[in-house]
C-alpha cells in the first residue's frame, strides 16, 4: 500500500479530532509501528493520543485493545493507564473515510504524562521495584479478562518463542551457542512450564513503554503504556519481559532483576513454581529480540540502528548465560520472600533431629569444645591484611592460641565478613562500583597438617580435585548425601593432594571413613593448615569447584544454599554472633554522645579497618577514601603502626624526661622547614597548635587583635573558634568577637574580587583590617591563614596576596601564622609546606592532622625570636605533647613521606587528576572551577550565572559513596567537592574517581540547574 496515500497530516488529525470528539488541542506527530499517532496537548489537562489505523487494520484486534483498556479502567484500582475516550456518538472506535476513500478506524486515549523509562538516569533499585509493582498491578487488573484475540499467534509471546529455533543459522558461532543454550533449556522444561497459570498480560513493558514520574530523586514508574502486545500467556512471561529490558546496561544483570521481581510480587503474588522458569523466560524474550533483529538485518542490511539496538540484548544474554539458572531461581525466590533454597526448611528439620560430634569429624583430635576464632574484617588477631599472607606469623598466632586453649578446637567463620581475600579474583565491578567477595560460607577448623578428616555420614564422592595451583582450596572433596528424601552435600577444602588422588567420582564413603588429611601450606594456596567445611543444598551445576566466599549483597541467598554447618554440631560457641547492628550504634550515640557530633552520609557507614587509601566497612566493603588527609601516608601504614606499637610497649611518659624521640621528631621537622623556623613545641591537635600560636603572638607582640579570613577555620578550642569565621559566622555562631577582624574570602573565582589582580585587591582588604585595628588605638597581633583555605572550599590564595599581606602585617608590627594543619607535610606536591608556594616565610607554622597519620599529634614551629619571647618564665607543660609514642609515630610519618617519595606522588597524581578534572569541565559545565595543588583539590559546582549548586554537590558525594568512593563537600555555600586523599593515592585510583564522577555527572539530577 502506498504510504503517502495513507499519511494523515497534522491538520487532518486536528480536524478529525474536533469532528469526532469535539476537542481542540495542539497536535504533534508521534512514531508508531502500525497506527498513525498524534499527541494532543490541551491546556491544564494531561491531553490525549489520537490513533488512526491503517485501512487494513484488523478491527477484531482494535476491539480487543479497547475492551482491554476499559477492563483495566474498571478493575485497576490505583492504576494509571491510558483511558478510552468515546467519541461524540459514544463509540470507543470511530470510523472515518480518508481523502483516498479508505475506511480508517480512529481511537482516542488519554495521555499518561511523564518520562519514558529509557530516558531516565540513573535507574536505581527503587525505580525498578516500582516497575515491578506497576506491572503486577496491571496483571491483577487484567485477571478474568477474556477476548478471542488474546489467544492469537504472536512472535513476541515467550510461550511461543521456540519459533526462533528455525533461525539459529543467522548467528555466528559464539552467538549461536548462546541462543541454542537458552532454546534447549527452555525446551527441556517446556512441559512443566506450559502448565503454569495464564492470563491476559501486558506483555511489553519495554524501556519505551514505561512511563516514569518526573521526580529526579527517587522517581517511580507511573504506568505501562501501549497495550498492543497484550496476550493470553503464562503470567511469568510478563515479569520476564519487564525484567529483560530493565536489566540492560547493568553490570550485574541478576542483581538488577531482583527489585523488579520483588516489586511485582508485592502487587501480584508470584508462585514458587513460576519463579523456576523466570530465568529462561527472560532469556527467551531476549532470544526473540535478537532473532528478530537478525531477520530484520537481512531485510535492511544498511540499517545501523538495528545493530545498535540489539547490542544491550546481546550483552544481557551473554551475562545471563554466566549465571547459574539455579542460583537465579533461588535469588528470585528470596526476592519474593520465599526461602531462597526450597530445601532449606527440610534440611533444618533433619538437622534438628540429627546431631554430630566434632570428634566424629576429627577422631584423632578428640575435642568437642571450641575456641571461636574471629577472622572478620575487624579481627584483631592479625593487625594488617598482609599478616594473613604471612604464613609463619599466622601459624605462630594460631599456635599461641592453641597453647592457651589446649582442650579446644580453634574454629569459626560461618558468614563472617573477611577482608583477607585481597586477590582481584575475589573482586568484581557490580552495579555500584567494586564489590569484593568477603562472606565466608563454611566453618574453618585450624588444625595441623595431616590431621585426618572423617566422614560424618554415608555419602558419594561427587568432586575430588586438587586446585592447589589456583591458590584456592588445595585438595577439595565434595560428598553427596541422601537422607530420607533430602539430598545435600558436604564440602571439605584445603586437604592434602594425596587425600584427593585416590578418590574417584562415584566412590562410596561410609560414615566414619577417613576422607583425607589436612593439607600443608604449600598444598593449599599458602594458607595455614585448616579444614574448610561447608554444607551445600545445591551444587549450582558446578563440577570441580564451589565458592567458599560470597558477595555480601548475596548473603541471604548464599546462607540458604549453604546453611550453617554448626546446625550439625550445635556448638554454642560456634553459634556466637557479636555484631552490633548499626541502628543500635546510632541510637546509643544519639542518647549518650554529644548532640552536636555529626554523622557523615544519609546512610552512615561503620568502618572497621583501614588499609592504605581504603577504608573497609563491617561487611568487608572497600571504600576508596578521598577525604582523609589525616591518614596522610595511608590508613594504618604498617611502618607507622609498628613505630607506635613498639614505643608503646617500651615507654610512654611526658616530655620532662630526656628522650631521643622528641629530639628525633624535631630534627625531622626542622629538616623540612626554612632555617628561620627552627624551634618546635609539640601538642596534641591542630586546635591546640593554633591556641598555642595565639598565646605566642600575645607574648611576642603584646597585642591580641587577630586578622583572619572569612570562612577560615582554625580549630575547636575557645581562641580558635574566636578566629574562625567558618564557625562564628555559621550556624549557632554569634559573629566576630571584638578582637577578630575578618577580610573577605580571597576567592578569585566567585569572591568579591575575581580574575587578574585579585591578589592585590584582597591584600588591600587585609590592609583595611589593619587600619580598623589601628583606628581603635590598638596594634595588630597576627594574621592567620591557610595556604589553601580548606573549609572555604579549597580556595587557592591569589597570586601575590600572601606576600603583600605579610608585608603589610609586619609593617604594622604583627606576626604571620601559616595554618598548615590540612596542607602540610608534602600534600601540596610542589612544596612540602603550603606557604612555600607563595615564597613567604611565616613567623609561626601550625601543624596537625597529617603529622600523626591518625594519632593525635600536632606541633607549632616558630622563629627563635618568638620562642624566646614566649619563654617569659611561665613553664609550658603539656601532659601528652611530645611523648615518646607520639614522637615515634610522627618521625615515622615524615620518614615514610621521604622513603616512599610521597610528595612526588602527590605532585604527579595530583597534576594528573587536576588536568583530567579540568577536561571534565568541558563536558559538564556544572563543574565551574577545578583548583588546588597536589592532592588537595576542589571542584566547585555552579550554574551558568555562577550560583552555587549545593544540592547537586551533596547528591554527587552521596552517589559516589554508593559506588564505594568517599568524598566530602565544603565551602560557604556547600558547593565544593573536596579531594584530599591519603597521599599514597595512585593514578589508578584517580582514574576510578574520574570514571564514576563522569557517570554521576551524567545523571538527571546533576542537570537540574
Ligand atoms: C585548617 C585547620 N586548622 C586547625 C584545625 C583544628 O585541628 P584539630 O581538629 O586537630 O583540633 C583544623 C581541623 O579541621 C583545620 O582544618
Amino acid at each position: 500500500m502506498n504510504y503517502s496515500n495513507l499519511k494523515i497530516s497534522i491538520e487532518q488529525a486536528q480536524e478529525i479530532l474536533f469532528e469526532l470528539f469535539n476537542i481542540k488541542g495542539i497536535t504533534s506527530e508521534l512514531p508508531g509501528e502500525v497506527d498513525f499517532n498524534f499527541r494532543i496537548k490541551v491546556e491544564n489537562e494531561e491531553g490525549y493520543i489520537l490513533k488512526i489505523s491503517r485501512p487494513d487494520e484488523d478491527s477484531n484486534y482494535l476491539d480487543f485493545q479497547q475492551n482491554l483498556l476499559q477492563y483495566v479502567e474498571n478493575n485497576g484500582q490505583h492504576l494509571i493507564a491510558p483511558k478510552v475516550i468515546k467519541d461524540k456518538k459514544g463509540n470507543s472506535i470511530s470510523e472515518i473515510t480518508d481523502s483516498s476513500g479508505n475506511k480508517r478506524n480512529v481511537r482516542l486515549l488519554s495521555w499518561v504524562s511523564g518520562r519514558v523509562w529509557s530516558s531516565v538516569n540513573p535507574q536505581l533499585d527503587g525505580l525498578r521495584f516500582s516497575l515491578g509493582e506497576e506491572c503486577g498491578k496491571l496483571t491483577q487488573a487484567l485477571q478474568g479478562f477474556k477476548h478471542q484475540e488474546a489467544s492469537r499467534e504472536f512472535v513476541w509471546d515467550v510461550a511461543q518463542s521456540l519459533w526462533t529455533k528455525e533461525h539459529t543459522h543467522l548467528f555466528t558461532a559464539d552467538d549461536k551457542e548462546t541462543v541454542v543454550f537458552f532454546q534447549e533449556l527452555f525446551e527441556s522444561n517446556f512441559q512443566e512450564y506450559s502448565k503454569l497459570r495464564k492470563s491476559v498480560v501486558h506483555n511489553d513493558a519495554n524501556d519505551n513503554n514505561v512511563i516514569v514520574s518526573s521526580a529526579l530523586i527517587n522517581p517511580k514508574v507511573k504506568a505501562a503504556i501501549d497495550y498492543g502486545d497484550a496476550i493470553h500467556t503464562q503470567i511469568i512471561n510478563d515479569v520476564a519481559i519487564a525484567t529483560a529490558y530493565a536489566i540492560m546496561n547493568h553490570n550485574d544483570a541478576l542483581e538488577a532483576a531482583l527489585p523488579i521481581v520483588s516489586g511485582y510480587h508485592s502487587t501480584f503474588k508470584l508462585q514458587e513454581e513460576e519463579l523456576t522458569y523466570l530465568y529462561s523466560a527472560i532469556a527467551m524474550r531476549l532470544v526473540i529480540s535478537v532473532t528478530k533483529s537478525a531477520i530484520n538485518k537481512i531485510k535492511e542490511p544498511d540499517n545501523e540502528y538495528l545493530l545498535i539496538s540489539e547490542k544491550p540484548a546481546w550483552e544481557v544474554l551473554k551475562k545471563w548465560q554466566e549465571i547459574s539458572p539455579d542460583f537465579a531461581e533461588y535469588s528470585f525466590r528470596q526476592a519474593c520472600g520465599y526461602v531462597a533454597h526450597p530445601n532449606e526448611e527440610k534440611f533444618n528439620n533433619w538437622a534438628i533431629k540429627n546431631s554430630f560430634k566434632l570428634s566424629e569429624l576429627f577422631p584423632t583430635v578428640q575435642k568437642n569444645e571450641v575456641h571461636n576464632l574471629d577472622l572478620s574484617v575487624s579481627s584483631k588477631l592479625l593487625a594488617f591484611n598482609t599478616d594473613f599472607n604471612d604464613g609463619d606469623f599466622f601459624q605462630f598466632k594460631i599456635d599461641q592460641l592453641q597453647k592457651k586453649n589446649t582442650t579446644k578446637l580453634i574454629a569459626g567463620g560461618y558468614l563472617e565478613p573477611r577482608s583477607v581475600y585481597t586477590s582481584s579474583n575475589y573482586d568484581k565491578i557490580g552495579n555500584n562500583g567494586c564489590e569484593s567477595r568477603s562472606i565466608h560460607l563454611g566453618i574453618d577448623f585450624w588444625l595441623s597438617a595431616q590431621t585426618p578428616v572423617h566422614a560424618l555420614l554415608d555419602g558419594e564422592v561427587v568432586t575430588a580435585v586438587n586446585d592447589a595451583d589456583d591458590k584456592a582450596y588445595g585438595g577439595l572433596i565434595i560428598l553427596k548425601h541422601q537422607v530420607e528424601d533430602l539430598e545435600f552435600f558436604t564440602l571439605y577444602g584445603h586437604l592434602s593432594v594425596a587425600s584427593v588422588s585416590g578418590k574417584q567420582i562415584g566412590d562410596t564413603i561410609k560414615k566414619g571413613d577417613c576422607l583425607g588429611y589436612l593439607g600443608n601450606a604449600t598444598e593449599n594456596g599458602n594458607w595455614v593448615p585448616h579444614l574448610h567445611f561447608q554444607v551445600l543444598l545445591s551444587r549450582l551445576g558446578l563440577k570441580n569447584d564451589f565458592p567458599g566466599v560470597a558477595y555480601h549483597n548475596q548473603i541471604n541467598i548464599w546462607k540458604s544454599i549453604c546453611p550453617d554447618p554448626n546446625l550439625l554440631f550445635k556448638n554454642e560457641i560456634l553459634h556466637n554472633n557479636k555484631t552490633v547492628p548499626n541502628n543500635d550504634l546510632i541510637a546509643y550515640r544519639k542518647q549518650h554522645l554529644g548532640k552536636s557530633l555529626s554523622l557523615q552520609y544519609k546512610v552512615p557507614i561503620k568502618m572497621v579497618r583501614g588499609a592504605g587509601q581504603y577504608l573497609i566497612d563491617q561487611y568487608g566493603r572497600k571504600y576508596l577514601d578521598t577525604v582523609n588527609n589525616v591518614s596522610h601516608v595511608g590508613h594504618e601504614h604498617p611502618a607507622v603502626v609498628k613505630a607506635g606499637q613498639e614505643q608503646m610497649a617500651l615507654l610512654n611518659t611526658n616530655s620532662r624526661y630526656l628522650h631521643e624521640n622528641i629530639n628525633g621528631l624535631a630534627k625531622e621537622l626542622i629538616e623540612t622547614l626554612p632555617p628561620e623556623l627552627n624551634v618546635l613545641h609539640f601538642v596534641n591537635s591542630g586546635s591546640e597548635a593554633n591556641e598555642l600560636a595565639i598565646r605566642m603572638v600575645k607574648a611576642t607582640t603584646g597585642e591580641r587583635d587577630i586578622i583572619a579570613s572569612e570562612v577560615g577555620y582554625h580549630g575547636n578550642a575557645n581562641m580558635c573558634i574566636d578566629i574562625s569565621s567558618y564557625k562564628f559566622d555559621g550556624k549557632g555562631g554569634q559573629g566576630a568577637p571584638e578582637h577578630t577582624h575578618i577580610f573577605p574570602l580571597p576567592d578569585a573565582f566567585r569572591g568579591k574580587y575575581r580574575g587578574e589582580n585579585a591578589g592585590e585587591h584582597y591584600a588591600n582588604e587585609v590592609q583595611n583590617q589593619i587600619d580598623v585595628v589601628q583606628a581603635k588605638g590598638r596594634g595588630v597581633g597576627a594574621f592567620i591563614i591557610e595556604p589553601i583555605i580548606s573549609c572555604g572550599g579549597q580556595i587557592e590564595l591569589p597570586e601575590g596576596f600572601l606576600a603583600q599581606s605579610y608585608e603589610a602585617i609586619r609593617a604594622a608590627g604583627g606576626l604571620c601564622i601559616s595554618d598548615e594543619v590540612q596542607t602540610g607535610c608534602g600534600r601540596m606536591g610542589k612544596t612540602f609546606w603550603g606557604f612555600q608556594l607563595h615564597n613567604v616565610i611565616p613567623d609561626i607554622v601550625t601543624i596537625g592532622k597529617p603529622l600523626g597519620n591518625g594519632h593525635p599529634l600536632a606541633a607549632v614551629a616558630c622563629t627563635q625570636e618568638v620562642a624566646d619571647k614566649f619563654a617569659n618564665g611561665m613553664e609550658y607543660f603539656n601532659t601528652f605533647g611530645g611523648n615518646p609514642v607520639s614522637c615515634a609515630i610522627g618521625t615515622q610519618v615524615l620518614q615514610t613521606v621521604k622513603r616512599e617519595e610521597l610528595q612526588k606522588n602527590a605532585l604527579e597524581v595530583g597534576e594528573y587528576l587536576k588536568t583530567a578534572l579540568k577536561e571534565l569541565t568541558k563536558e559538564f559545565p556544572i563543574t565551574g572551577d577545578v583548583r588546588g595543588q597536589g592532592l588537595f583539590l576542589g571542584i566547585e559546582l555552579v550554574d551558568a550565572n555562577m550560583n552555587p549548586l549545593a544540592e547537586q554537590t551533596d547528591y554527587l558525594a552521596n552517589r559516589m559513596k554508593d559506588h564505594g568512593i568517599l568524598m566530602s563537600t565544603d565551602g560557604p555555600d556547600y558547593n565544593v567537592l573536596k579531594i584530599k586523599p591519603p597521599i599514597v593515592f595512585t593514578k589508578e585510583n584517580a582514574k576510578e574517581v574520574l570514571f564514576y564522577l563522569r557517570k554521576i555527572f551524567a545523571e538527571d539530577f546533576m542537570k537540574t540547574y
